[in-house]
């Protein structure tokens, strides 16, 4: 499959998920990197990788209508089945929505519906749980609300910080994100 990863910030998950199309265990192709922080440490490491980049900034646009007509003419010249948010700080909207239905992939660090939103870890942590974990699922118009795809456990040790929660949670990703995507895209 073609994809396009759309991230706003540090990418170590478009890293992972290079790494795994280069080393043959995700069969895919990157097509775009679309990055709605100009700027961001996620864009060094496309061009590092050779992978394509757009980068845009939203305030730069009268509405998510017209940045994602842009976004989605974009992902047709490329051939693009399936977008990939990874840290993509932003709800999709409803042209990219009604126009790749089931192709909007998602990764949240936590296990949904638990602490959906933003700083999903620092939440966790705050709340005492003793497990927390991965979900990655389909996207709707909801904050981390779509469908699942598929959840990882990780049990969160007494008297963890949450930077070391933060670094398992992330170790977490970097492999179960290829893993899974390669599965969808195999049909299994
Ligand atoms: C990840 O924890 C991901 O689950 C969440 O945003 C974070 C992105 O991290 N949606 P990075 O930019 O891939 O390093």
């Amino acid at each position: 499959k073609k994809i396009a990863v759309f991230a706003s910030g540090n990418g170590s998950n478009f890293q992972a998920i290079h790494d795994a199309v280069e080393s043959g265990k995700l069969r895919a192709e990157i097509k775009l990197l679309v990055c709605d922080r100009p700027g961001a440490f996620v864009v060094e490491r496309a061009r590092k990788a050779g992978v394509p980049v757009l980068e845009f900034s939203p305030k730069q646009y009268a509405s998510k209508v017209e940045f994602e007509t842009m976004l989605h003419e974009e992902l047709q010249n490329n051939h693009v089945d399936y977008i990939v948010l990874a840290g993509y700080m932003r709800l999709i909207g409803s042209v990219l929505l009604e126009n790749y239905p089931e192709k909007i992939i998602n990764i949240h660090p936590s296990l949904l519906p638990a602490f959906p939103g933003v700083d999903a870890i620092g939440q966790a942590v705050a709340a005492g749980v003793k497990v927390t974990g991965v979900t990655i699922h389909f996207v709707d118009e909801g904050m981390d609300t779509g469908p699942i795809i598929a959840q990882k456990a990780l049990e969160i040790q007494d008297g963890s910080t949450e930077d070391e929660v933060a670094q398992q949670v992330h170790k977490i990703e970097h492999e179960f994100y290829p893993e899974t995507l390669d599965k969808l895209f195999e049909g299994k």
